[in-house]
Protein backbone atom coordinates (compact mmCIF):
# COMPACT_ATOMS: atom_id res chain seq x y z
CA UNK A 1 0.00 0.00 0.00
CA UNK A 2 2.64 2.48 0.91
CA UNK A 3 4.78 1.67 -2.09
CA UNK A 4 1.57 2.34 -4.11
CA UNK A 5 1.34 5.44 -2.98
CA UNK A 6 4.36 6.57 -3.26
CA UNK A 7 4.73 5.46 -6.73
CA UNK A 8 1.81 7.10 -7.44
CA UNK A 9 3.41 10.41 -5.94
CA UNK A 10 6.16 10.28 -7.82
CA UNK A 11 4.57 9.58 -10.99
CA UNK A 12 2.21 12.71 -10.21
CA UNK A 13 5.54 15.26 -9.64
CA UNK A 14 5.28 16.83 -12.72
CA UNK A 15 1.83 17.23 -12.64
CA UNK A 16 2.45 19.19 -9.13
CA UNK A 17 5.49 21.03 -10.08
CA UNK A 18 2.92 22.43 -12.95
CA UNK A 19 0.57 23.08 -10.49
CA UNK A 20 3.27 24.78 -7.95
CA UNK A 21 5.01 27.13 -11.18
CA UNK A 22 1.13 28.53 -12.04
CA UNK A 23 0.72 29.42 -8.45
CA UNK A 24 3.80 30.61 -7.93
CA UNK A 25 3.36 33.09 -11.84
CA UNK A 26 -0.31 34.41 -10.46
CA UNK A 27 0.86 35.24 -6.99
CA UNK A 28 4.54 37.10 -8.23
CA UNK A 29 2.84 38.96 -11.22
CA UNK A 30 -0.57 40.04 -9.48
CA UNK A 31 0.69 43.80 -8.98
CA UNK A 32 -1.49 44.94 -5.90
CA UNK A 33 0.31 42.90 -3.44
CA UNK A 34 3.49 44.73 -4.47
CA UNK A 35 4.96 48.04 -2.63
CA UNK A 36 7.45 50.04 -3.35
CA UNK A 37 10.41 50.93 -2.10
CA UNK A 38 12.16 54.58 -3.18
CA UNK A 39 15.47 55.57 -2.78
CA UNK A 40 15.03 58.96 -1.90
CA UNK A 41 17.12 60.81 -4.57
CA UNK A 42 17.40 58.19 -7.22
CA UNK A 43 21.35 57.25 -7.92
CA UNK A 44 22.30 60.67 -5.58
CA UNK A 45 20.90 59.71 -2.94
CA UNK A 46 20.27 61.78 0.68
CA UNK A 47 22.71 64.62 -0.11
CA UNK A 48 23.41 68.24 -1.01
CA UNK A 49 22.52 69.83 -4.29
CA UNK A 50 18.96 67.91 -5.03
CA UNK A 51 15.72 69.38 -5.26
CA UNK A 52 13.32 66.52 -2.96
CA UNK A 53 10.29 68.36 -4.22
CA UNK A 54 11.28 68.01 -7.60
CA UNK A 55 12.42 64.19 -6.85
CA UNK A 56 8.80 63.77 -5.41
CA UNK A 57 6.84 65.77 -7.84
CA UNK A 58 4.79 63.04 -9.76
CA UNK A 59 5.50 60.17 -7.69
CA UNK A 60 2.47 58.56 -5.35
CA UNK A 61 3.56 57.29 -2.34
CA UNK A 62 1.34 54.79 -0.64
CA UNK A 63 0.93 53.19 2.51
CA UNK A 64 3.38 50.63 3.15
CA UNK A 65 5.94 51.94 0.44
CA UNK A 66 9.11 52.13 2.11
CA UNK A 67 12.04 55.39 1.85
CA UNK A 68 15.36 54.34 1.57
CA UNK A 69 17.94 57.21 2.70
CA UNK A 70 21.43 56.52 1.46
CA UNK A 71 23.70 59.04 2.81
CA UNK A 72 27.13 60.52 4.45
CA UNK A 73 26.69 58.79 7.58
CA UNK A 74 29.54 61.31 8.70
CA UNK A 75 27.73 64.53 7.97
CA UNK A 76 24.20 64.33 7.49
CA UNK A 77 21.37 62.72 9.05
CA UNK A 78 17.66 61.75 9.06
CA UNK A 79 15.13 63.32 10.87
CA UNK A 80 11.42 63.47 10.82
CA UNK A 81 9.88 66.76 11.89
CA UNK A 82 6.64 68.77 11.29
CA UNK A 83 5.20 71.36 9.12
CA UNK A 84 6.59 74.33 11.02
CA UNK A 85 10.29 72.60 11.71
CA UNK A 86 10.16 71.31 7.70
CA UNK A 87 9.58 74.93 6.71
CA UNK A 88 12.29 76.69 9.41
CA UNK A 89 14.68 73.60 9.03
CA UNK A 90 14.22 73.42 13.02
CA UNK A 91 16.14 70.37 14.57
CA UNK A 92 16.13 70.54 17.60
CA UNK A 93 12.61 68.75 18.27
CA UNK A 94 12.31 66.06 15.89
CA UNK A 95 9.29 63.87 16.00
CA UNK A 96 11.07 60.82 15.09
CA UNK A 97 15.50 60.21 14.65
CA UNK A 98 15.81 57.68 11.72
CA UNK A 99 18.99 57.67 12.20
CA UNK A 100 20.43 54.44 13.11
CA UNK A 101 24.59 55.33 12.15
CA UNK A 102 25.04 53.60 8.99
CA UNK A 103 23.91 55.91 6.52
CA UNK A 104 21.48 53.85 5.19
CA UNK A 105 18.12 53.75 6.74
CA UNK A 106 14.23 52.65 6.00
CA UNK A 107 11.67 54.69 6.91
CA UNK A 108 8.27 52.90 6.83
CA UNK A 109 5.37 54.92 5.06
CA UNK A 110 2.72 52.57 7.36
CA UNK A 111 0.51 55.68 8.01
CA UNK A 112 -1.73 57.95 5.58
CA UNK A 113 -0.47 61.50 5.94
CA UNK A 114 2.13 64.02 5.74
CA UNK A 115 5.87 62.93 6.14
CA UNK A 116 8.01 65.92 6.24
CA UNK A 117 11.66 65.00 6.51
CA UNK A 118 15.26 66.89 7.32
CA UNK A 119 18.21 66.42 7.41
CA UNK A 120 19.79 68.60 10.87
CA UNK A 121 23.28 70.21 10.96
CA UNK A 122 22.84 72.85 9.26
CA UNK A 123 22.12 71.01 5.62
CA UNK A 124 18.43 71.33 5.87
CA UNK A 125 18.96 74.91 5.48
CA UNK A 126 20.84 73.72 1.66
CA UNK A 127 17.86 71.87 0.45
CA UNK A 128 18.16 68.53 2.16
CA UNK A 129 14.23 68.69 3.16
CA UNK A 130 11.68 66.11 1.65
CA UNK A 131 7.75 66.46 1.93
CA UNK A 132 5.55 63.74 1.26
CA UNK A 133 2.33 62.74 1.22
CA UNK A 134 1.32 59.94 1.70
CA UNK A 135 -1.78 58.21 -0.10
CA UNK A 136 -3.95 54.88 0.37
CA UNK A 137 -3.58 52.48 -2.15
CA UNK A 138 -5.33 52.19 -4.82
CA UNK A 139 -8.24 49.84 -5.13
CA UNK A 140 -6.24 46.69 -6.63
CA UNK A 141 -7.81 45.57 -10.34
CA UNK A 142 -8.81 48.90 -12.02
CA UNK A 143 -5.44 51.00 -10.75
CA UNK A 144 -2.81 49.06 -10.93
CA UNK A 145 -2.42 48.79 -14.89
CA UNK A 146 -2.45 52.52 -14.63
CA UNK A 147 0.34 52.83 -11.74
CA UNK A 148 2.52 50.12 -14.14
CA UNK A 149 1.66 52.98 -16.83
CA UNK A 150 3.66 55.54 -15.05
CA UNK A 151 7.06 54.33 -15.81
CA UNK A 152 9.08 57.70 -14.94
CA UNK A 153 9.74 57.17 -11.34
CA UNK A 154 10.48 53.44 -12.12
CA UNK A 155 14.32 53.92 -12.66
CA UNK A 156 14.56 54.85 -8.84
CA UNK A 157 12.66 52.44 -7.30
CA UNK A 158 11.63 48.71 -7.42
CA UNK A 159 9.05 46.80 -6.74
CA UNK A 160 9.35 44.39 -4.04
CA UNK A 161 7.42 41.72 -3.97
CA UNK A 162 5.50 40.02 -1.49
CA UNK A 163 7.06 36.45 -2.07
CA UNK A 164 5.94 35.45 1.34
CA UNK A 165 2.31 34.64 0.68
CA UNK A 166 3.07 32.64 -2.48
CA UNK A 167 5.77 30.18 -0.25
CA UNK A 168 3.42 29.64 1.70
CA UNK A 169 0.16 29.20 -1.12
CA UNK A 170 2.70 26.67 -2.42
CA UNK A 171 3.46 24.92 0.69
CA UNK A 172 -0.47 24.81 1.44
CA UNK A 173 -0.61 22.86 -1.76
CA UNK A 174 1.11 20.70 -1.84
CA UNK A 175 -0.16 19.71 1.69
CA UNK A 176 -3.33 19.57 0.20
CA UNK A 177 -2.11 16.94 -2.42
CA UNK A 178 -0.29 14.75 -0.28
CA UNK A 179 -3.11 14.39 1.88
CA UNK A 180 -5.82 13.72 -0.93
CA UNK A 181 -3.26 10.96 -1.60
C1 LIG B 1 5.71 71.68 15.51
O1 LIG B 1 6.40 71.55 16.73
C2 LIG B 1 6.73 72.79 17.34
C3 LIG B 1 7.57 72.52 18.56
O2 LIG B 1 7.11 71.41 19.29
C4 LIG B 1 5.45 73.53 17.66
O3 LIG B 1 5.76 74.81 18.22
C5 LIG B 1 4.63 73.73 16.38
O4 LIG B 1 3.40 74.33 16.68
C6 LIG B 1 4.41 72.40 15.72
N1 LIG B 1 3.75 72.62 14.44
C7 LIG B 1 2.74 71.88 14.01
C8 LIG B 1 2.20 72.19 12.64
O5 LIG B 1 2.28 70.94 14.67
C1 LIG C 1 19.76 60.33 16.20
O1 LIG C 1 20.12 59.00 16.53
C2 LIG C 1 21.49 58.72 16.32
C3 LIG C 1 21.72 57.23 16.52
O2 LIG C 1 21.16 56.82 17.74
C4 LIG C 1 22.34 59.59 17.26
O3 LIG C 1 23.70 59.32 17.05
C5 LIG C 1 22.05 61.06 16.94
O4 LIG C 1 22.71 61.88 17.88
C6 LIG C 1 20.56 61.35 17.01
N1 LIG C 1 20.32 62.69 16.51
C7 LIG C 1 19.42 63.51 17.03
C8 LIG C 1 19.33 64.87 16.42
O5 LIG C 1 18.70 63.18 17.97
C1 LIG D 1 4.57 52.68 11.96
O1 LIG D 1 5.95 52.42 12.08
C2 LIG D 1 6.54 53.02 13.21
C3 LIG D 1 8.02 52.82 13.14
O2 LIG D 1 8.37 51.49 12.86
C4 LIG D 1 5.94 52.41 14.48
O3 LIG D 1 6.50 53.01 15.60
C5 LIG D 1 4.42 52.65 14.46
O4 LIG D 1 3.84 51.99 15.55
C6 LIG D 1 3.81 52.14 13.16
N1 LIG D 1 2.43 52.56 13.10
C7 LIG D 1 1.45 51.79 12.64
C8 LIG D 1 0.10 52.40 12.60
O5 LIG D 1 1.66 50.64 12.26
C1 LIG E 1 12.94 73.13 -5.60
O1 LIG E 1 12.13 73.30 -6.73
C2 LIG E 1 10.87 73.90 -6.43
C3 LIG E 1 10.00 73.81 -7.67
O2 LIG E 1 10.73 74.19 -8.82
C4 LIG E 1 11.11 75.32 -5.96
O3 LIG E 1 9.88 75.95 -5.63
C5 LIG E 1 11.99 75.26 -4.71
O4 LIG E 1 12.31 76.57 -4.28
C6 LIG E 1 13.26 74.48 -4.97
N1 LIG E 1 13.93 74.27 -3.69
C7 LIG E 1 15.20 74.53 -3.49
C8 LIG E 1 15.74 74.26 -2.14
O5 LIG E 1 15.92 74.98 -4.39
Amino acid sequence: MERLRSGILSGSRATVAGLVLFALAILVTVPEVSATRYTVGGNQGWTTNVNYTIWAQGKHFYKDDWLFFVYDRNQMNILEVNKTDYEACNADHPLHNWTRGAGRDVVPLNVTRHYYFISGKGFCYGGMKLAIRVETPPPPPSASPINEKSSAPRSTSYRGKFFLPAVFAIGAAWDAFVRFW
